[in-house]
């Protein structure tokens, strides 16, 4: 096998693959199921490596039938979009390769992860703060939750937890799951996770909250952690994080705010007020890899209290790694994993290319997209919106002429669009109501996508209507 061959074929054959995301006329998805996959591709390992050519074509396979997340008809995930300066700092990080655990293996990736956190404080309004990039905002969770219980029971660190202790976290109903696993996995326990009601729009509000926490208290339970969710996963809605700051200033609890999906937002001047009181929480989960389109994963726990991190880690014996020889504390002793992806990098090529502005730009047009969105969803006589719109999801659903169940219905619509490969838009559930949710997530999306997205949705609605 000749590398630089291979080199210069899959150049060609990843421009091809970046020109296609901008081609209306290509489908998205050349759908098999995983025993039509087995017939296309030799997934076994054989004991002799393949030739050149087997390669290349390995290599064409992997591009054809995975879903081309680029192609701005993929409205599924919270994720989107191909963002090329990211995939660029991708690409050089891996030639690279290296662990961002210290200064000496990795000396300009450091400078680059400390120079994103010190910005991305700039917007959370920790004066003194601090982060660290980690493996998905699930793992940011979990390491807020592992914070806030370190301060409260700073010996469970060492001696363990004890389930006496009664230790009771509050998220909103609509929460992400990751807050269970993290109490699963902490010993607090996921029913301890008390789950707040929202209003009707979704929103956790701070007198339900301190209704929560008052009968927790009433039980001999200890509060220790309330998480406000900067877009839910499902509807995108804001939790009121000054009114619930009031809550948990006045019990003494930490304050993490979610803005995995939504917390981008941030770097809009126009909507950022739907964060307001973001300075006073303690934590701050925000994934680049979502709405800023930088490619999986990319994605920081920002803390307001600078040490707050070093705290979480107690056993660093490992003269074998941190050797204390640089001008620098090394990254890695605040991070509960020892090797690390250098994930800051690409983001900070993206925000290089983009500049502050750019950023500022991409999220105000998510938000009108969205907003646009709603609009055809709004103007449509078959379309209804399913829950109020506050940020960059849109559910709603088509209500068929016949009697026929609503939830089958738009189910079978978005399947036939997952499955010709037109359109790959994601569907959940609000009560009893399945609905489809829009997720306005890549940044280069304008209003021909819309429409070309409702064209396709309400001719596959109408054909199925009709059978
Ligand atoms: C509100 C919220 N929190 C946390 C997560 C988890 O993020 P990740 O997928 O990066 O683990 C998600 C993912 O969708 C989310 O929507």
């Amino acid at each position: 096998m000749n590398d630089l061959t291979i080199l210069a074929s899959s150049f060609d054959k990843i421009k091809a693959y970046i020109q296609a995301n901008d081609d209306p006329s290509k489908t998205l998805l050349d759908f098999k199921t995983p025993a039509e996959l087995s017939e296309v591709i030799d997934f076994k390992i054989a004991k002799k490596g393949v030739s050149e050519n087997e390669f290349l074509d390995l290599l064409d396979k992997y591009l054809e039938y995975s879903v081309k997340t680029g192609n701005k008809q993929f409205l599924n995930q919270l994720y989107a979009g191909f963002n090329f300066p990211a995939f660029i700092g991708e690409v050089f990080s891996v030639l690279a390769n290296t662990s961002m655990y210290t200064y000496e293996v990795a000396p300009v990736a450091t400078c680059i992860e400390m120079e994103m956190i010190r910005l991305m404080n700039s917007y959370t309004g920790y004066t003194n703060g601090d982060g660290i990039f980690l493996s998905g905002g699930s793992n940011a969770n979990l390491v807020a939750m592992f914070s806030a219980r370190n301060r409260i029971l700073p010996d469970s660190r060492v001696e363990g937890y004890n389930r006496n202790e009664k230790l009771r976290a509050f998220v909103n109903e609509n929460a992400h799951y990751s807050f269970g696993t993290a109490a699963n996995l902490l010993g607090i326990g996921t029913k301890n996770v008390i789950k707040v009601k929202a209003d009707a729009d979704g929103r956790m509000q701070a007198e339900a909250l301190e209704k929560a926490i008052q009968h927790a208290i009433s039980k001999g339970e200890k509060p220790f952690f309330v998480a406000a969710t900067c877009a839910t996963t499902m509807m995108g809605t804001y939790d009121p994080i000054d009114a619930i700051a009031d809550v948990t200033d006045k019990y003494g609890i930490w304050l993490h705010a979610d803005g995995a999906f939504g917390g981008s937002l941030i770097l809009s001047d126009k909507h950022r007020h739907l964060m307001q009181g973001l300075e006073r929480s303690d934590s701050f989960t925000w994934d680049p890899h979502k709405l800023m389109n930088i490619p999986l994963i990319c994605s920081a726990l920002l803390v307001k209290k600078a040490d707050t991190l070093q705290q979480n880690i107690t056993d660093i014996n490992t003269d074998y790694i941190y050797h204390n020889i640089d001008e620098i504390e090394d990254l890695g002793k605040k991070s509960i994993q020892c090797g690390r992806r250098v994930d800051a990098v690409k983001l900070w090529f993206a925000w290089k290319y983009f500049g502050v502005d750019g950023y500022r730009d991409r999220i105000d047009n998510l938000m009108d997209m969205a907003g646009y969105v709603e609009e055809i969803v709004n103007s449509h006589p078959k379309l209804r919106l399913n829950s109020k719109r506050q940020s960059f999801a849109v559910c709603f659903q088509y209500i068929p002429k016949k009697r026929t169940n609503v939830n089958d219905f738009n189910l079978a619509v978005r399947e036939a669009l997952r499955k010709t490969g037109k359109s790959n838009v994601n569907f959940g559930y609000n009560g009893s109501d399945l609905v489809i949710r829009f997720v306005a997530a890549n940044a280069d999306l304008n209003k021909a996508d819309i429409d070309r997205f409702f064209n396709y949705f309400i001719a596959e609605a109408q054909k199925l209507e009709n059978e």
